[in-house]
């Protein structure tokens, strides 16, 4: 595992997205797993720039976003599908067909997450998976406790997760209580991994990830099973190291 320590949220930022620029520039028809949450906006505001400035193209690259609220309709702002527009895909020459995103308003959502595990391991696994981590040492919506075993798959959010998250719903009663996740299987099949924190509510779970024993209380902790894994984490995430 790399770690590479910067100072600060926007170095954090700027040092992801030249990895992921420079992935795309040289990988043809590059796979990408996207996340969501706080963490990576000025990861994609980056993107973005480089975009407009450079013309760097994502015509031939694919993306799979990790998760999405069970409930939420794709238009709806609180969905991850809003957020990935806002962000990102509305300002880059990315092909719509290309984009997946799992469906939190599909009929049968566990055939929903069957049918969006299919599509990873028709790929099998993206070639670069962008992470955040939770607080509580989730990735997706792997929560603590989650088996290692398990592919995409419905996740029941922890309370510590919902209210983590309240922030971007107008109360805390409308903060979904499940999401369709990529499973810890499903990440592990990435054949490189991203992970960036920052900011010192972070510290412990880059601890766990870190110096902690590799246990399902600490689904990050997984990562140290995987062998191309690199951590940007600016130095409050890293202030318990
Ligand atoms: C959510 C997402 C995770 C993300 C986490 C941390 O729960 N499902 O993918 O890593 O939040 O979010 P933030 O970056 O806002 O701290």
């Amino acid at each position: 595992m790399r770690i590479i320590e910067a100072e600060n949220y926007q170095t954090v930022s700027e040092a992801a997205a030249s990895i992921i620029i420079d992935k795309v520039k040289t990988t043809p028809q590059l796979t990408l797993g996207l996340a969501t949450g706080g963490t990576p906006v000025g990861t994609y505001e980056w993107l973005v720039k480089d975009h407009q400035k450079y013309d760097t193209s994502y015509e031939h690259v694919s993306t799979y976003n990790l998760d999405e609220y069970v409930g939420i309709h794709p238009s709806d702002q609180q969905s991850y599908h809003h957020y990935m527009d806002k962000y990102l895909f509305n300002h880059i020459n990315i092909k719509r067909s290309h984009i997946h995103i799992p469906d939190g308003t599909a009929m049968d959502v566990q055939a929903e997450a069957s049918r969006y595990e299919g599509l990873i391991h028709s790929i099998n696994g993206v070639d670069l998976q962008l992470l955040g981590i939770g607080g509580n040492g989730h990735i997706g919506f792997n929560e603590p406790g989650t088996s290692f075993t398990k592919e995409t798959h419905i996740a029941t959010l922890a309370r510590s997760t919902r209210e983590a998250n309240a922030r971007f719903f107008s109360s805390m009663e409308k903060v979904p209580k499940q999401a369709i996740t990529m499973g810890i299987q499903t990440i592990l099949k990435s054949k490189e991994i991203l992970l960036l924190a920052s900011g010192e509510q972070k510290a412990g779970a880059l601890l766990g990830l870190i110096r902690g024993d590799i246990s399902e209380d600490c689904p990050v902790s997984v990562l140290r099973n995987h062998d191309h894994v690199t951590v940007i984490a600016d130095h409050a995430a890293l202030s318990l190291i």
